[in-house]
């Protein structure tokens, strides 16, 4: 008999596919999440989940799955899973790490550029037929060559983003929760280790690549948006509660900070109260890894390391993989 599985959301059909060669799959067709209650009920005879970010996997999710053998994130960030509570019950649990770094660092550089040169809210003067012809003292942003780079989180995906600033001729401050120091980034850039408080302080864009956990919870707030220059720009990418929005939408409209490109919000799909009407935001709807080649990878990924998990072999990206050493 086939292993049954729960694909918690529809994604791209070649992970279903894959699933489907050794498993009965069961995909949630409707194009939204699972309430908590649909999640416990439908994992209660699944060997194997597949599921996303706003699923969450927790002892409460693994008491309503008595037979799990393994859970597949369809996503990098893991702030989702208790990871101590799979490995206390020897349930390994998998990630999609390196196949949406590009597509992430892309986006963080649209986003810059976006604040920087005022893109969308120009767009907008165009399409409203506002444009009343060339002016000198129009429009005008900031500078992206030779301004500093501070990437938050030198990890995968701040490396790539610092990488793809060489064009760009920018001196590179990085921080990493760990302290250890990047060999990539200091051979390539000649970028520099240093402290939060000095990143803030010399950057023109600070890029945030770190993942959520309780330290990096709002690590921007009212004092650390205060330590930033007035004409920088704060990027994130990474995950929404990193910053405290209230502050930051404060930061932005006393013009203690000049402009913020967000692809990720503090109570997802919710945006603070001020922040869309502010004219030097640009804000996506967290689609860092939203491109057809990359959502095809990661549908890949996930399933390959679930039918790794089913065959009680340690797949390709797995978070706890001494669950697996043990058995
Ligand atoms: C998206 O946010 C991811 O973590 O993959």
């Amino acid at each position: 008999m086939k292993p049954k599985v729960l694909v918690t959301r529809m994604i791209p059909h070649s992970g279903i596919e894959l699933l489907e060669t050794c498993c009965e799959v069961e995909v949630n067709a409707e194009d939204r999440p699972l309430t908590r209650a649909e999640l416990l009920d439908r994992v209660r005879d699944k060997a194997g989940v597949l599921g996303l970010m706003a699923d969450r996997i927790d002892g409460e999710f693994f008491d309503a799955a008595p037979h799990l053998r393994g859970y597949a994130n369809y996503a990098v960030g893991y702030d989702n899973i208790d990871v101590p509570e799979a490995t206390k019950r020897r349930i390994p649990v998998a990630n999609t790490p390196g196949v949406l770094t590009d597509a992430t660092a892309e986006l963080a550089w649209a986003l810059l550029f976006a604040v920087a040169r005022r893109v969308v809210e120009l767009d907008q003067i165009m399409r409203s037929g506002q444009w009343s012809g060339w002016g000198p003292m129009q429009f005008l942003g900031a500078d992206v060559c030779g301004k500093t780079l501070g990437i938050v989180g030198a990890g995968r995906i701040g490396t790539a983003m610092a990488l793809m600033s060489k064009g760009f001729r920018m001196p590179v401050l990085y921080t990493n929760a760990s302290g250890r120091r990047n060999e990539v980034l200091e051979k390539e850039l000649g970028a520099c280790l240093v402290s939060l408080e000095e990143l803030l302080e010399r950057s023109d864009y600070v890029s945030l690549h770190a993942p959520l956990t309780p330290q990096s919870r709002h690590l921007f707030n009212a004092n650390t948006l205060a330590r930033m220059k007035k004409t920088a720009i704060l990027i994130n990418t990474s995950r929404g509660p990193l910053i405290k929005e209230d502050d930051l939408v404060h930061a932005l409209k006393t013009g203690q900070l000049s402009g913020a490109g967000l692809d990720v919000y503090e109570f997802e799909p919710r945006m603070a109260e001020g922040l869309a009407a502010l004219p030097n935001t640009v804000l996506l709807p967290h689609v860092g890894s939203a491109t057809e080649t990359t959502r095809t990878n990661m549908a890949i990924l996930a399933a390959r390391n679930l039918l790794a998990m089913l065959r009680n072999e340690r797949p390709e990206t797995c978070l706890n993989p001494e669950v697996l050493a043990q058995g």
